[in-house]
């Protein structure tokens, strides 16, 4: 009889480390969910108002050159603090160097998958705790619709001089051909604790 009792009381003692432990991992996702959200925002809002400046400046067609420039130069801003990669990336780009990796390309299909269902793109996320090269790592993804201003370059119908200095740096449509509130990619970050 003691025995059981000694067995349950052990048994609940184990379920309750476990749970917590859960709870814990749970709660540091969490943590790393908002800090992606974070600088996801942060990232879009810089990058849409140099867009907007830029617009202002010279108009969609000299905004090109600047997005050119604008997109890696945040990129590697936005890594330089140790353990954190920021990244833009779509199905179909202009650069190459934004392609997407295998689970980004998933993250995409699936934002694809739930809009097919009727979600809608904005806000939607795609996360998971991830092993790359050995070392823990957390990747995020977040669903970047196409709005009325990425039309001007992302768009079904270019003006003849933004798609002259588009062909002036890229091959091909690339990046173009999306439609409103359609996905234009995400944006994608890897943290490392
Ligand atoms: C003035 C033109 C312009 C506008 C407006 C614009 N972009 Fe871009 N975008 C570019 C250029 C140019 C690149 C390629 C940058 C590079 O070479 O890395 C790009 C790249 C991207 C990429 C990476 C995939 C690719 O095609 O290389 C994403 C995602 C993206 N833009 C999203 C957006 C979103 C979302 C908006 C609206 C908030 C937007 N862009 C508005 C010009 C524009």
């Amino acid at each position: 009889m003691r025995k059981t009792g000694l067995m349950m009381v052990l048994a609940g003692v184990l379920a309750g480390i476990l749970l917590a432990g859960l709870a814990g991992g749970a709660r540091a996702e969490e943590r790393q969910i908002l800090r992606c959200r974070v600088l996801a925002h942060d990232f879009m809002a810089e990058l849409t108002r140099t867009i907007q400046d830029a617009i202002h400046d010279g108009g969609p067609a000299g905004a090109v050159a600047v997005c050119r420039r604008a997109v890696p130069e945040l990129e590697a801003r936005y890594s330089l603090p140790p353990g954190i990669e920021v990244k833009l990336t779509a199905l179909q780009c202009w650069d190459p160097h934004n392609l997407p990796d295998g689970w980004e390309k998933k993250g995409l299909e699936n934002f694809l998958e739930r809009r097919q269902q009727g979600a809608i793109l904005a806000g939607l996320e795609y996360s998971e705790p991830v092993v790359l090269e050995g070392k823990r790592a957390f990747r995020y993804l977040r669903a970047l619709p196409t709005g009325s201003l990425c039309l001007k370059c992302h768009g079904e119908r270019l003006a003849p001089k933004v798609k002259k200095a588009l062909r002036r740096y890229y091959f091909g449509s690339g990046g173009s051909g999306c439609r409103l509130a359609e996905l234009r990619g995400g944006i994608s970050i890897t943290l490392y604790p």
